[in-house]
């Protein structure tokens, strides 16, 4: 594992796509601020310094959905054990009072249907002075925490090759326990914005590939993708 360290960046996601025949299995890209970081959906993801903003290259055999649901889980554990009122918010952001700390953004590498590589994007929200997201959002040091970024990238890291370890070998299911432990919306009303609908209902609960299977007015929906709102 190497660790690829930038002052400043366009984007950590960018830079690991244009090199991935270059970056290894686990090689992290790392950047103190980005000035183009990419969000989910097309959307911008502001990046200054006091952010943590690092990209994990993975070459797996195959691509699994989940593998941005365990980092997610990673992050979660992790931000819980310094004390922070974290959980997840389907698929892969991390809240704490309904105000983002985190979020995840992976995207694939193909050539000629062969997929090179998958890289799992993660933004931090630490002690920026400025933050803006899509929704409302937190910074750690507004929750009364300082971590260290480097201890927090190493103890993230450690959590997330378990994490994608156990996943490998057994799928969702590996991680479905510890990610529902962490995820407070099963009963609850929820939408899932599709990018295609929106879906409204009750959220039942996770499904073995990571899906969440909501009941709607016309019976019970599983959806692997989109933007959750509460
Ligand atoms: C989201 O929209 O919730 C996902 C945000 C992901 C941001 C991270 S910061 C490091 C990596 N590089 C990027 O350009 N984006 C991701």
């Amino acid at each position: 594992m190497d660790i690829i360290e930038f002052d400043e960046i366009a984007s950590t996601n960018a830079y690991a796509k244009e090199n991935i025949d270059k970056l290894g299995h686990f090689d992290i890209v790392l950047a103190a601020a980005q000035t183009a970081g990419r969000g989910r959906g097309g959307r911008a993801w502001l990046s200054q310094r006091g952010g943590l903003y690092f990209s994990v290259v993975l070459k797996p055999q195959a691509a699994q959905p989940a593998f941005t649901h365990a980092m997610a889980l990673s992050v979660c554990d992790t931000l819980k054990s310094y004390g922070a009122p974290a959980y997840i918010k389907w698929p892969n952001d991390v809240l704490a009072g309904g105000k983002k700390l985190c979020g995840v953004l992976s995207e694939a590498v193909f050539e000629n249907n062969f997929l090179k590589g998958i890289i799992i994007g993660t933004g931090i929200n630490i002690a920026q002075s400025e933050i803006k997201t899509d929704k409302p959002a937190i910074t750690l040091k507004q929750l009364g925490l300082m971590p260290h970024r480097k201890k927090l990238l190493n103890d993230i890291l450690t959590l997330f090759g378990h994490n994608y370890n156990r996943l490998l070998k057994g799928g969702f299911d590996a991680i479905r326990a510890a990610y529902k432990a962490n995820f407070p919306y099963l009963g609850k009303k929820i939408s899932i914005d599709t990018g295609r609908g929106i879906i409204t209902g009750t959220a039942l609960d996770l499904d073995g590939a990571g899906r969440i299977l909501v009941k709607t007015a016309g019976g019970v929906e599983a959806v692997s993708l989109g933007d959750m709102d509460f």
